[in-house]
């Protein structure tokens, strides 16, 4: 990475959707204000047409990107640009905010164009499958891109942190140097950073966490109450430690009480749009795909594709019967299993035998 002594670090986004448009808010403004990077901050905006304009031009022009966060202005010192190509190029730091449906795509886009010294953060929540195996997104923006890549997760409801409500996120990052200029980009009054080195737990945290809040829509969807919720928040919780411990080396129960972990898993269990659509899945029997359609207005669901990968996995190394929540969750999605059946494949969860 290039060193703050070498010159001011050039920023770009990579995604601006609901979060993305909202953490441009922040990182424009710090870009702005800290002499460390520089003022122009590079957006790449997935270019459509809205009511006859292109998106890029919008956002360039009223500072405000009307399709994925109406109501709040981007910093002016934040250019969308329709090409990740040019987005990316002498950018020093890049952050990569896009659903996690798409990230091969891009970064196959961007080879070659990417400066070998620049460092990557994820805020990207999900997982790939490869081989069988589950593939971290930080891990398959390395595997691209041949860059150190960090991640961002936590209790961020997008529109809470446009709106300026306080908040805290956990950034994971194995070099204190980079941890310590990443804060500096990210932070702001309402937004507080900790920064831990165990950058897997942050990362796992925030795919799996989605799993459970589909779980959690799935309970109000059926109308049960808060104490059986907290029932599949706790197991869920459970479930997303021994999957980290089963799966990867050396990571620590103690990040799991970090934002990313259960501050995360509570707020999307109870706002979100995972838990919203999968309460609606249950209530109208329209499949997930035709919600996402008809409740997202083009943003992308991360729970359900989230329980299929981690099914995929816990199939092939034959452990399916350890994970009954992530399991039951796969199969009312994917598999018909009538979401009453949730309660009863809970029934016999590891943790009361
Ligand atoms: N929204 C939140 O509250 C929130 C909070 C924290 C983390 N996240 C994570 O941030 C990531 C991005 O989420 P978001 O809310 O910014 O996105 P989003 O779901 O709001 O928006 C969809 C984005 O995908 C883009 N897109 C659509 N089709 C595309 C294509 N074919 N190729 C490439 N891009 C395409 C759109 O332009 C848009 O930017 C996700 O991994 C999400 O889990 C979201």
């Amino acid at each position: 990475m290039s060193s703050p002594s070498s010159g001011p670090l050039k920023v770009c986004i990579l995604g601006s959707g609901n979060w993305g448009s909202a953490i441009a808010r922040i990182v424009g403004a710090n870009a702005k204000a800290n002499n460390e990077f520089v003022d122009e901050v590079n957006m790449w905006v997935f270019e459509e047409m809205i009511e006859g304009k292109k998106l890029t031009e919008i956002i360039n022009t009223t500072h405000e990107n009307v399709k994925y966060l109406k109501g709040y202005k981007i910093p002016e010192n934040v250019v969308a640009i329709p090409d990740a190509k040019d987005a990316v190029k002498g950018a020093n730091i890049i952050v990569f905010v896009i659903p996690h449906q798409f990230i091969e795509r891009i970064c196959k886009d961007i080879q070659g164009c990417v400066e070998k010294d620049a460092l990557a953060i994820s805020l990207i929540k999900g997982v790939t499958v490869k081989d069988n195996g589950l593939q971290l997104i930080t891990e398959v923006i390395k595997s691209y891109l041949n860059i150190e890549v960090n991640c961002l997760m936590g209790a961020n409801l997008a529109p809470e942190v446009a709106a300026g409500y306080f908040c805290e996120t956990t950034i994971g990052c194995r070099d204190a140097e980079a941890g310590k200029m990443l804060k500096t980009l990210f932070q702001a009054d309402y937004f507080r950073i900790v920064v831990v080195e165990d950058a897997t737990t942050v990362e796992l945290c925030g795919a799996l966490k989605n799993i459970v809040a589909v779980g959690a829509g799935i309970v109000d969807g059926l109308g049960l109450g808060d104490n059986t919720k907290a029932a599949v928040i706790r197991l869920g919780l459970m479930e997303m430690v021994a999957f980290a411990s089963e799966f990867y080396k050396n990571t620590e129960t103690a990040t799991f009480l970090e934002s990313c972990g259960v501050a995360d898993l509570i707020t999307t269990c109870y706002g979100g749009r995972n838990r919203r659509v999968s309460e609606a899945f249950v209530k109208t029997g329209k499949s997930i795909e035709e919600l996402e359609k008809e409740m997202l207005n083009g943003q992308k669901l991360q729970g359900p594709e989230t329980a299929r990968e981690v099914n995929l996995m816990l199939k092939a190394k034959n452990m399916t019967d350890r994970f009954p929540l992530f399991t039951a969750i796969f199969k009312i999605c994917y598999q018909d299993l009538p979401a009453k059946d949730l309660i009863g494949c809970l029934n016999n969860h590891p943790v009361h035998m």
